[in-house]
């Protein structure tokens, strides 16, 4: 215990050696011009975003493509591959916008993440279906077509999302899996029958489990994804794991939680790790329900800076993580402002497509 302490502090001072020396430095990539990408590449690391179909092939909104193409070296639809917009009704399929979407990542260069082939949410007419061989058809035959259509550039799957459910009563595998049409329909083996089928589909696909609040060691999700993992890794299912990381700066979550424990606990299972849907909100008003000032805006965007230079300096210091992808790169699409009341400007681009605190922060670890 005492050596583990000895290296949670030394890896700590690491890391804030990294965050508290964000200051310009001169030496770039030499002859190119900065960027995310060209430092995370030279660092080995992925680095990348959620996409939506409208801005990135609208004519008008040509930095969304432009700041797309120089920044980042990852892709995933935020939510074109999603099941109800694949599979729009029972064996119709609509494949326009993850064709475009996954073409332009190939021209680019991009690796690309599927994301996701079962989840409670956003699953269209499967939610609907009460008959249990129904589901089974429709899942295998959901998880068969979509992954063989992609299989030359879909190079990771989220086969399932967000399946551990919030009774922290219920411990360990399969006893903490949300209750879904799909445990109703499937049983309690529905995640590890849809990584069976993703498994089959395309052998060589890289698949994860994805998930949010696992990023803390003290958490239950942190407790059961372990236990999740173990179960499919002892039956060769899964080869990664996704820590979603959706984080505010109202709270120190997850560094006052070890989150560099938790990477090191989630890299003993012998998983691939990505960050997949980074982003830090800002709660826009103040207790009072009144506007932030342009000054308290400003502490808000610095402490911001600092949570993104220290997620970044943390998975850098875990060889596991391979890849960080953020839920969106200007706040001018964010998903936030629709679901979280109050809060927003949770990316490293403004509105206007202008460099953010954040962005700065990033580039300056990644250049360590
Ligand atoms: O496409 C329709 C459009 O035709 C219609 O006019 C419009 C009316 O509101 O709705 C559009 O669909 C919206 C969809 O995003 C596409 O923009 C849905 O209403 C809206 O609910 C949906 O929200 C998505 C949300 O998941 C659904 O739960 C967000 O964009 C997306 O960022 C968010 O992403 C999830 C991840 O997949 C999993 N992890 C959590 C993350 C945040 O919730």
């Amino acid at each position: 215990m005492k050596r583990k302490r000895c290296l949670l502090i030394l890896s700590f001072l690491f890391i804030i050696s990294c965050v508290g020396s964000l200051k310009n430095d001169s030496d770039t990539l030499a002859g190119e011009e900065e960027s995310i990408k060209k430092y995370a590449q030279a660092k080995g690391i992925y680095v990348g975003t959620a996409v939506r179909y409208t801005p990135l092939f609208h004519p008008a909104e040509t930095n969304y493509k432009k700041l797309l193409t120089k920044e980042f070296n990852i892709i995933v639809a935020e939510d074109d591959m999603k099941f109800e917009n694949l599979q729009t009704s029972e064996n119709n399929f609509f494949f326009n916008y993850a064709d475009r979407i996954t073409a332009f990542a190939k021209s680019n260069g991009m690796k690309v993440r599927g994301h996701t082939l079962l989840w409670h949410n956003q699953s269209g007419f499967a939610a609907n279906i009460t008959d249990p061989t129904q589901a089974s058809n429709v899942l295998s035959n959901h998880i068969f077509t979509v992954m063989r259509r992609y299989s030359n550039v879909v190079e990771y799957w989220d086969v399932v999302n967000e399946a551990i459910g919030s009774d922290t009563n219920l411990i360990g595998y399969p006893n903490s899996l949300r209750k879904s049409f799909w445990w109703t329909n499937l049983g309690e083996a529905y995640v590890e029958y849809a990584f069976q089928l993703a498994r089959a589909a395309v052998p060589n696909a890289k698949l994860f489990y994805n998930e949010y609040g696992n990023e803390g060691v003290s958490r239950y999700k942190f407790r059961e994804t372990i236990n999740l993992v173990s179960n499919l890794k002892a039956k060769g299912l899964i080869d990664g794991l996704g820590l979603q990381m959706h984080l505010s700066t109202d709270r120190n979550y997850p560094f006052d939680d070890n989150f560099f424990l938790a990477l090191e606990e989630y890299a003993k299972l012998g998983v691939e790790i990505h960050i997949t849907e980074l982003d830090i909100a800002i709660r826009l008003t103040n207790t009072n329900g009144i506007a932030l000032t342009p000054e308290e805006l400003e502490i808000e965007y610095e402490k911001q800076a600092q949570m993104y230079a220290l997620t970044f300096a943390t998975c850098l210091s875990n060889t596991n993580v391979k890849a960080i992808l953020m839920w969106g790169f200007t706040d001018k699409y964010s998903w936030i402002p629709q679901y979280r009341i109050n809060y927003g400007d949770a990316l490293i681009f403004d509105k206007n497509y202008n460099k953010k605190k954040a962005y700065k922060a990033i580039l300056e670890i990644l250049k360590k």
